[in-house]
């Protein structure tokens, strides 16, 4: 029944009290809709504009991927220590639980194996089913200097096209070929462009000159790419200098998953990203208490 004898007081408005006008802290995003920001702030914890992402999505290219053979039993324990996970809407159809909490970051290019031209890459997930999925981002991978550079591009304004109307935002990939060297310029050149024509934010590679500029020129958040498995103490020294560097945290993949101890590394990737703990410290309170255990 309405409540037409309603009789709430003035008093109950506290007139008094200005409404607060809320700001977002997001690099660049202040003037996106609500729906964007609100998935943003899933990817991105509010308490330090950060995020630590777990990568999975190597499959769509390179097929079962060393650490990824049975992602039930490798990758879903991980999930409560990541703050979002990149991955394809195969794997999150067969094998991520629905109840996970973690916010995907949908894979949604794709095309050539290992086999073949990796930059020939077209759209491979429609918005319509990357809102089906409840996705809070969608990721393409863009190809600055590779041989399908404009297609890959294209790939992208689409996306953030069809991002646009449904409020779900564009995670652009730089993706470097074998023949390009992952300096300052380069990558500035690659994420600058990915920002300009519409990507709501960028992975990128750390480069251990000039990264700071890196971060500078690109107008929205960018995070760090992981790359090749490296010893652990040294994957959470990249992570510490990139985001003290400007980066708005990570993406790492094989660097967790690879590891002998995933969850204790995750767990570091976290500290050293929301906490600004120092590399050594990181490693020696997750890393060396699980190798000792081992012994
Ligand atoms: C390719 O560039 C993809 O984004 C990867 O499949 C993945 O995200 C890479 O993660 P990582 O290099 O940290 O293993």
């Amino acid at each position: 029944m309405a409540d037409t004898d309603d009789d709430t007081s003035g008093a109950r408005f506290r007139p008094e009290v200005p409404a607060p006008s809320h700001t977002f802290p997001l690099k660049g995003c202040g003037g996106l809709d609500w729906g964007m920001q609100s998935r943003l702030a899933r990817i991105f914890r509010p308490a330090t504009s950060r995020t630590v992402m777990l990568a999975i999505d190597h499959g769509y290219f390179q097929g079962p991927t060393t650490g990824l053979e049975r992602v039930d039993l490798s990758i879903v324990p991980l999930l409560p220590f990541a703050d979002a996970l990149m991955t394809t809407r195969g794997m999150v159809r067969s094998t991520v639980p629905p109840a996970s909490r973690a916010p995907i970051v949908l894979r949604a290019s794709g095309g050539p194996s290992i086999l073949k031209e990796l930059s020939d890459e077209h759209v491979a997930v429609s918005m319509e089913d990357a809102a089906r999925i409840n996705a809070c981002a969608v990721a393409v991978q863009v190809f600055i200097g590779g041989e399908f550079e404009a297609q890959s591009v294209h790939n992208m304004t689409r996306l953030v096209d069809a991002g646009q109307r449904y409020g779900i935002p564009v995670l652009a990939v730089t993706a470097v070929g074998k023949e390009l060297t992952r300096d300052a310029r380069y990558l500035r050149l690659a994420t600058r462009i990915c920002a300009e024509l519409g990507a709501h934010f960028v992975k990128t590679y750390y480069c251990a000159e000039d990264f700071d500029t890196v971060a500078a020129g690109c107008p929205v958040p960018l995070v760090m790419a992981g790359g090749k498995k490296l010893p652990e103490l040294d994957a959470l020294t990249m992570a510490y200098r990139a985001v003290q560097e400007g980066a708005a945290g990570v993406d790492m993949g094989r660097n967790i998953f690879q590891s002998d101890h995933p969850e204790a590394m995750i767990r570091a990737v976290a500290a050293v990203v929301h906490e600004s703990v120092k590399p050594h410290a990181a490693y020696e309170k997750f890393m060396v208490p699980k190798a000792q255990a081992q012994d």
